[in-house]
């Protein structure tokens, strides 16, 4: 394989973990890997809810701090929440200086929404359901007038580059497919996006299917909670694949969820009703569904007409169904919509492979135990990039400014065959979705194993299914039902949660 020596952090992602983290490094030479045109294709931009943070008084973050370690299920790193929830106000401010147009009233507060398993509205939001559309948009702008980010578009990262136990470089291919370059650099960071495309139904774009987190797995790095991935309760069951996104803030502002019989089914579930912690709605949308139940959520009590402008994302969606919020439910299911596990990371973002950081969903810091608080996920990425990009910086020192890389030709080369693609997300929903256990886990693992042996040589399907097998291998471990990891064979264990869970590929490949 040819390598190419880039004298530049080599960053891994184009959501907002990897350009919030591109631009704190700079005016250090970064070489960013993008799979698609930059602005394309990361969760990030599909967020709809936006950023949790306490801006201001009644809440504060302790409060918040308390309502992630509630929500976590007993999982959460309580020093880590505390931290990231105290420094959660000063990143919103930092995005604002980027040009993050927030919602404010007219004398300058904050416009916050209501989500679920927050005892406060505390989500900073932008034009209603467009934060992460918005906030990317400012991100994009920034980074592509930063002369020290040099960004190459279409390619996905294959693997690792790896030295007596420091990685060295990241190996890139086409996005279309292709053989893989080698791009040395002196500090690799991967901030590449979650695994929801590993499952049937997803919320998540096409290409956040668990690759980045595999190719690190198959580098022998240590991940964590691989076993916790959660499911939005209300993607739009409208037969889009991926599934867009009916965010929790309508159910904030009202919004019900209702069967085809017209009954309003969280009531006796929870007393938070359609405000109960994530996985609990989750599991009630995904037992109507399997009952044949068909469940929706309304919106028309609550919101009316208004949702047209106040949750325009939302009501775009629904017209691509040919579906008025305003005038009918918006049909639902459970789909695969953030992976809490990945990469094990410290408090500065470092992995257990020396020269290896990572932030964003890909990584696991503890902050999202076994069920995460919504609107953490971006916040989270904010916190992590930014320690990331310093303890780079320290580690590193000053670095000279680089020239501009060139890639060498590229010979063209297999895509992952779309068919076992197919064949390995049917799997994963079958045996590692929203209810699990042992014998469907294990079923999920032997197809897993059958989807990797039929394309050996092909990377990025490698890099899939080490993911997929270390999220199954991870499930049959935790024999406790614990968050978003429900066990129809394993109830939750009353006394004490488990602990966070460190495994290995190789780990994972034993059982
Ligand atoms: C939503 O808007 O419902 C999603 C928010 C999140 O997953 O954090």
């Amino acid at each position: 394989m040819q390598s190419v020596t880039t004298g530049r952090v080599v960053i891994v992602g184009a959501g907002l973990a990897a350009l919030y983290a591109a631009l704190a490094l700079a005016p250090r030479p970064v070489l960013l890997v993008s799979p698609e045109p930059l602005g394309e294709g990361a969760s990030s931009a599909w967020a709809q809810g936006g950023v949790a943070a306490a801006m201001q008084a009644p809440d504060s973050p302790e409060a918040h701090a308390a309502d992630t370690l509630r929500a976590g299920a007993g999982l959460v790193d309580e020093a880590v929440a505390r931290a990231v929830t105290r420094e959660a106000r000063d990143h919103i401010l930092a995005l604002a200086g980027l040009g993050a147009p927030f919602d404010r009233d007219a004398s300058g507060g904050w416009l916050l929404s209501r989500e679920a398993a927050h005892r406060f509205a505390r989500v900073v939001r932008v034009r209603g359901d467009r934060a992460g559309a918005e906030i990317m948009r400012a991100l994009v702008a920034r980074v592509q007038a930063t002369p020290s980010v040099q960004v190459l578009e279409g390619m996905v990262a294959s693997g690792l580059r790896t030295e007596v136990g420091r990685v060295t470089g990241v190996e890139v291919a086409p996005s279309a497919g292709g053989d893989p370059v080698a791009l040395l650099g002196p500090a690799c960071l991967l901030a590449g996006g979650g695994s929801g495309g590993l499952f049937a139904l997803t919320t998540n774009p096409a290409r956040i299917c668990g690759q980045v987190a595999g190719l690190a797995a198959r580098a022998g790095v240590v991940m964590a909670d691989m076993e916790f991935v959660q499911f939005h309760p209300t993607a739009m069951d409208i037969g889009l694949d991926p599934a867009p996104l009916a965010t929790e803030a309508l159910r904030g502002e009202g919004a019900v969820l209702v069967n085809a019989r017209g009954e309003r089914f969280m009531q006796g579930l929870h007393p938070d009703l359609e405000l109960a912690p994530r996985d609990i709605v989750a599991r009630a949308v995904y037992a109507q569904s399997t009952a044949g139940l068909r469940p929706m959520l309304d919106t028309r009590a609550a919101l009316g007409a208004r949702i047209h402008e106040a949750f325009p994302a939302v009501a775009a969606a629904c017209a691509r169904a040919g579906l008025d919020p305003a005038k009918e439910p918006i049909p639902v299911a459970a789909a695969a919509h953030y992976h809490m596990g990945g990469i094990a990371t410290d408090a500065a973002g470092r992995s257990s492979l020396a020269g290896l950081w990572a932030c964003g969903e890909v990584a696991s810091t503890g902050l999202h135990g076994a069920n995460r608080l919504a609107s953490n996920g971006l916040l989270e990425a904010l916190v992590y990039a930014r320690r990331c990009a310093s303890d780079i910086a320290a580690t590193l020192g000053p670095m000279p400014d680089a020239e501009p890389v060139a890639l060498p030709e590229m010979r063209a080369g297999n895509a992952p065959d779309p068919a076992l693609v197919m064949r390995l997300r049917r799997a994963m929903t079958a045996g590692a979705g929203v209810i699990r256990d042992a014998e469907g886990l294990s079923r999920a693992l032997h197809e897993i194993a059958g989807v990797e042996a039929a394309q050996p040589d092909n990377l990025p399907l490698q890099n899939m299914t080490a993911t997929a097998t270390m999220i199954c291998a991870a499930a049959l471990m935790r024999r406790e039902s614990c968050g978003a990891h429900f066990r129809s064979d394993a109830p939750p264990d009353p006394v004490a949660p488990g602990a966070r869970n460190h495994l290995t590929l190789d780990d994972a490949r034993q059982l």
